[in-house]
């Protein structure tokens, strides 16, 4: 059975005095639940802290992008090793703001994505179209593109997570409809099994992401092929994390 993932992703949000955040999502997610993990990505400053903070839960700390280097004369870059040796087992590479804001392509996110396996990070591989994009009916050959760019090389199906998060979806308050997700999510799948055979396809996460919110999270969650959340403004505040973990099975 595919494992089901409710991530946050927190930005550029947060600081120490957030951590009481984490310490309310851990309590809440307690010892966890069957077949579902539960995930806050934070910025680099607070990873360790908020590992220390979720410690003895379930709840999983990440970060939000990497290098794809393991160390080396690259300031103000964090490597997947960083991340990973700071209490992080998971991280968000090829974020549509990290496309846009820093120009990162396919081939990076790649390398990205290469470099957290090398660490032992679960690669949380960020896809999706604009509205330019949708309005001109590209939408399924553009993330089957940025899927067979963005995946490393030799990864394996139980190592990775994809989230499909369209552009248009982030931060707007507009979610994609049930169907529009179908649609997009089944496409995915196909293209994971083309590479992975149909058990491997089965077996890698497939989030949505896109203005999730505790009113609506119920409803994405039950479409076919969605194993969970990406989940922006709504992660910030713990008791709207908790609600929407809440609804995952
Ligand atoms: P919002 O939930 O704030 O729309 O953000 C989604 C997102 O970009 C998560 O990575």
């Amino acid at each position: 059975m595919t494992r089901t993932l409710i991530a946050g992703n927190w930005k550029m949000n947060g600081l120490k005095a957030s951590l009481g955040e984490i310490r309310d999502a851990a309590a809440g997610v307690g010892r966890g639940k069957a077949g579902v993990e539960a995930l806050l990505c934070v910025p680099a400053t607070l990873v360790s802290l908020a590992a220390e903070a979720a410690h003895g839960s379930a709840l999983k700390v990440g970060g939000e992008t990497c290098h794809d280097a393991e160390s080396g004369a690259h300031t103000g870059d964090i490597s997947a090793e960083m991340l990973a040796d700071a209490g992080a087992s998971h991280v968000i590479v090829g974020h549509s703001e990290r496309r846009t804001d820093h120009g990162e392509t396919n081939e990076i996110v790649a390398g990205q994505a290469a470099a957290a396996l090398r660490a032992g990070l679960t690669p949380i591989i960020c896809i999706g179209e604009s509205l330019g994009q949708r309005k001109a009916g590209e939408t399924l050959d553009f993330v089957s593109h940025q899927i067979a760019g963005s995946i490393p090389e030799g990864a394996k199906a139980e190592e990775i997570v994809i989230a499909y998060e369209p552009i248009w979806a982030i931060g707007t308050g507009e979610v994609a409809s049930p169907d529009q997700i179908d649609e997009v999510h089944t496409a995915i799948r196909s293209r994971l099994a083309e590479r992975f055979g149909a058990d491997g396809a089965a077996l890698i996460p497939l989030l949505y992401g896109g203005s999730m919110k505790p009113g609506n999270a119920a409803e994405i969650l039950e479409v076919t092929d969605v194993n969970g959340g990406l989940i922006g403004g709504a992660s910030l505040k713990a008791a709207d994390f908790l609600a929407i973990y809440g609804q995952a099975k």
